[in-house]
Order: structure tokens, then C-alpha cells, then sequence
């Protein structure tokens, strides 16, 4: 299949930070496989994002915590080897890159070494800003995370909106300049006041791109099971639905099952 966007040329930090300058939205969406990532990438994605929520969409796990480095190293090479034009970002997992700045780096320099990917994305704002300025420094793109940052989860006790309240909007608006100021080429905003989201945006000069966070963002990510109507019984209030896929498959295998238990499959056909 070809593109369905005129321009192939490779993503690049750069190209994100002048699509904000010339006002055009940047498209993001997550993949963990090379199957997935071959059809997300053809259709023109800007940025694709092997989230740690891989944890949750492909190994079942109730939260993004349990998930490896090696894991998502693996996750990694697959939606690298799959794609030839979108930005490949992916997740640092949970535990680490919070001990400090040397092990960050350490396992930064890890991912980018054994997955190929362009760049790194880590949850947090002030408490990890030595650890994205050593990643940084070691000439690895970042981009940051705020709002609400699943991997502390068990601190924040819920999944609701965050920095509705001033204090934390206070705290996201002056992570998000530390982020810039440090170097980061974008940033995630995740389940945040449309408001406040629009505040941030309108101030950086690297793209804000949004999950949750209303549609003054300079970009939006969802994540690919979501969008596609193959997860169940998760239906935020800021998740589009493109597809279902539950229904389909769940019809195509019911086809498959009969056919097979019949011997209606396979037919002269479709043998040797
Ligand atoms: O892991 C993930 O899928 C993410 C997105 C929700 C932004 O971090």
C-alpha cells in the first residue's frame, strides 16, 4: 500500500518543531508489533510511539508498571523494523530511569543501541530533570510527559482528569519550561484541562501533543487498540472510536471455528 500522505520523507525532531511553526497538526499513535506499526506507518503517521501501555495492550497487564526494558527493547526493534517514514519514540519503562541521572542514561543509550528508534519519551517533570538533561547530552532526543503520567498510578490512587486544581496546574506549566529548557523536542500531555493544555501549548515553542487534553494541542497521540475498537470496556470520555475491531474478528473466527469443525476448511482449493 502506499502512502496516503504526499510527503515520505522521514520524520524528524526538526520537521515536528516547524510543523508547529507552519501550524500543522502532528499525528501520533502507538504500535507495538511490526504488522501493526507496517499499516500505521503507511498511512502516514508523524510519530509513532511504542508506548510502555504495551504492558497493558499486550501482555494484559492492569497497569504500564511491570513492564521491562527488555521488553520494550523488543517491542521496539519490531515497530522499527516495520516503519520507513514516521518518528519512532519509545517509551522508557517504569524503574528505569527514576534511580538516577547514570542509570537513565545507561538504559537510554541501551534502547537506542538494541531497538534503533529515534528518540525516547520519559514520564515527569523537575524530580527527572538531570536525567533528561544527561539523556540529552548523550545526543539522544527526549520527549517529555505530564499530566497524568500512568507509571505513578499508585501515587496518584485514580485514573481521573489531573491539575484541575492551581497548585498542580501551577507545577505541569513550569514542568513543561523545564522540559523545553532542558531540550526536549515535544511533549505528551495526558487527561489534563482542555484550558490548561491550550496555556501550555500556546507558551513552548516544541510541539504539545495531546491525549485527554483537548484539541488546541499541537498534535494528538491515542493508543492503536483503542482507536481501533479492539480493546473492551474502555471508553473515556476523549476516546475516538475509527473502528470495531472486536466485532470483526470476533466474527471472522467465529466463521473460522464451524468451517474447520465441518471440513468445510480447508477445500480443494486451498490445499497441495
Ligand atoms: O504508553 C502510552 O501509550 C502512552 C500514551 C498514552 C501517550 O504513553
Amino acid at each position: 500500500m502506499g502512502y496516503l500522505v504526499e510527503d515520505t520523507r522521514k520524520v524528524t525532531t526538526h520537521r515536528l518543531i516547524q510543523m508547529k511553526q507552519e501550524g500543522k497538526k502532528i499525528a501520533m499513535l502507538t504500535s507495538y508489533d511490526y504488522t501493526t506499526a507496517q499499516i500505521v506507518d503507511a498511512a502516514g503517521m508523524d510519530i509513532i510511539l511504542v508506548g510502555d501501555s504495551a504492558s497493558n495492550v499486550m501482555a494484559g497487564n492492569v497497569t504500564t508498571l511491570p513492564i521491562t526494558l527488555d521488553q520494550m527493547i523488543y517491542h521496539a526493534k519490531a515497530v522499527v523494523r516495520a516503519t520507513k517514514r514516521a518518528l519512532v519514540v519509545c517509551d522508557m519503562p517504569f524503574g528505569t530511569y527514576q534511580v538516577n541521572p547514570t542509570e537513565g542514561v545507561t538504559n537510554a543509550i541501551r534502547i537506542m543501541k538494541e531497538s534503533h528508534c529515534d528518540a525516547l519519551k520519559l514520564e515527569g517533570g523537575v524530580e527527572i530533570i538531570d536525567t533528561v538533561k544527561k539523556i540529552l547530552d548523550a545526543g539522544i532526543p527526549v520527549c517529555g510527559h505530564l499530566g497524568l503520567t500512568p507509571q505513578s498510578i499508585n501515587k496518584f490512587g485514580t485514573y481521573t482528569v489531573r491539575a484541575r486544581e492551581q497548585a498542580e496546574a501551577a507545577k505541569l506549566v513550569s514542568d513543561a519550561h523545564a522540559l523545553e529548557d532542558a531540550g526536549c523536542f515535544a511533549i505528551v500531555l495526558e487527561k489534563i484541562p482542555a484550558a490548561l493544555a491550550a496555556r501550555v501549548t500556546s507558551e513552548l515553542r516544541i510541539p504539545v501533543i495531546g491525549i485527554g487534553a483537548g484539541g488546541a494541542c499541537d498534535g494528538q497521540v491515542l493508543v492503536v487498540a483503542d482507536m481501533l475498537g479492539m480493546s473492551q470496556g474502555f471508553s473515556p470520555k476523549f476516546l475516538r472510536r475509527y473502528a470495531d475491531l472486536h466485532s470483526i474478528m470476533t466474527e471472522a473466527i467465529g466463521h473460522y471455528i464451524p468451517d474447520v469443525k465441518s471440513g468445510d476448511f480447508p477445500n480443494e482449493n486451498e490445499q497441495y
